[in-house]
């Protein structure tokens, strides 16, 4: 069912989504951001939260002031608020405040390393690169396939798991693909990696912003171990990313990152670290972008996350089906059925290099999208069908030009309207094909 209003209901919540932007025909237009996934513009909330609690701006920890003070129960009180966000035990879990999720994943492949390099962690082939660079050099890094159309194969997880019985430290799986949208069966894929005695973490980068999460008890074998994601792709910049997990995971492993506010005591041949969340977090923390998480996180909250997804689902299977009736679009998801997934879309233009469609949606009709293989080249070479000569050959000569895609990924305050646009844009490139190669180059 697509919704009865052209409009987002969420349009007037977002800084920015009106902009005027000036095109290459000399007019102004208005910009039409799909480009979510990798950045979401602020909430006004947001913005209005950091204003009124600029007054108050003071050091965290560090200082006996009445605005210390205050910043400092700020800082400490959101741990809470975050945790209840994602359904966390707040007695037996801890959010350590990192910059964005991929300092999250380094922290915790540096926190679980035990220099035992026969320990096995099972990411798979639908990685983000953050959640696959971190753990080489440090274990045994297993990838479990993805079939056809780029979905997880859970069997070959099971089968991964059998084969490295007792050695599998981690399943990291993606919560949502930052390429296809697919949403991964995160709880199933905790109870099949329980059973064999592995713990799981979800990037949650892609799906934390868009859907319901909750970790689940920590007795369910459902259980989520670890989470992490970033304020900046949920309406809220200004730098912030969180990691959570129990806290007996942080107490015992030295810190990545050791300095101010890591330390009880320290003579020149000794330190005793302070507890985690504290001694994870070296240096002065990020008040101000912790004040725009929590901001954002009361206003996804009084939103509801399941209207959220509900309204985003929409926006997906209304642009599927247009896309679908693009004779000259090949697209590289799933089109027959839309869930579970989240607002993403990638795609080409048959005969068209896909920097050269972007260029074209941005310079002709200020529409702002990503292209290339978004971080995660070894899944967008597998949904490309690129042979391993080929990419042998992209190996051997850097200047090859890479093969990618065009990526459309939707904020809860797109509407119908600016698919429209998008549509109608991509038929017109799609019929002059040649004048537009000629205009930007082949
Ligand atoms: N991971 C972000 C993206 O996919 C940056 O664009």
């Amino acid at each position: 069912m697509y919704y009865n209003s052209y409009k987002s209901i969420y349009r007037n919540l977002i800084v920015g989504a009106d902009t005027k932007i000036p095109i290459n025909n000399g007019k102004i237009t208005t910009a039409i951001n799909f480009d979510n996934a990798a950045t979401t513009p602020p909430f006004i909330s947001v913005l209005k939260k950091i204003i009124n609690y600029a007054p108050w701006y003071s050091s965290i920890h560090r200082g006996v002031g009445y605005k210390s003070l205050l910043s400092s129960k700020i800082y400490e009180d959101s741990r809470k608020i975050v945790l209840d966000f994602v359904g966390a035990n707040s007695k037996k879990d801890i959010v350590i405040y990192v910059k964005n999720t991929t300092e999250a994943i380094n922290k915790l492949s540096n926190t679980l390393c035990n220099g035992n390099k026969d320990s096995v962690i099972l990411a798979s082939d639908m990685e983000h690169h953050s959640n696959d660079l971190p753990w080489r050099n440090k274990y045994k890094i297993d990838y479990i396939k993805v079939n056809r159309c780029g979905k997880l194969d859970l069997k070959d997880l099971e089968y991964k798991l059998i084969k490295n019985k007792g050695r599998v430290r981690l399943v990291t799986i993606a919560g949502a693909s930052n390429v296809t949208g697919y949403v991964n069966p995160i709880y199933s894929i905790a109870k099949i990696s329980h059973r064999y005695g592995a713990k799981i973490l979800v990037d949650g980068a892609q799906l934390v912003p868009h859907a319901p999460m909750c970790m689940q008890p920590h007795n369910s074998e459902e259980h989520i171990d670890y989470l992490v994601f970033s304020a900046h792709k949920m309406y809220a910049p200004f730098g912030t990313g969180v990691l959570i997990g129990p806290i007996d995971t942080f107490k015992n492993a030295d810190p990545d990152y050791s300095g101010g506010g890591t330390v009880e005591t320290v003579n020149h041949d000794y330190v005793e670290w302070k507890l985690p969340p504290d001694k994870e977090e070296a240096g002065s923390p990020n008040i101000m972008g912790v004040v725009a998480l929590v901001a954002a996180i009361r206003n996804l909250n009084r939103l509801g996350m399941n209207n959220i997804k509900q309204y985003e689902d929409s926006l997906v299977k209304y642009s599927i089906d247009k896309f679908k009736s693009l004779s000259d679009v090949k697209l590289y998801c799933e089109s027959k059925e839309c869930g579970p997934r989240v607002g993403i879309i990638p795609f080409n233009i048959n005969g068209i290099p896909h920097d050269i469609t972007a260029k074209i949606l941005s310079c002709e009709w200020g529409i702002a999208v990503r292209n290339g293989c978004f971080c995660a080249q070894p899944y967008v070479r597998k949904l490309l069908g690129i042979g391993e000569d080929e990419e042998a050959a992209y190996i051997k000569d850097s200047s090859i030009k890479r093969p990618g895609m065009v990526r459309v990924s939707f904020g809860m305050y797109n509407d119908f309207n600016e698919i429209d646009v998008m549509v109608n844009a991509i038929s017109q490139i799609i019929k002059n094909k040649e004048y537009y190669l000629n205009k930007y180059g082949k």
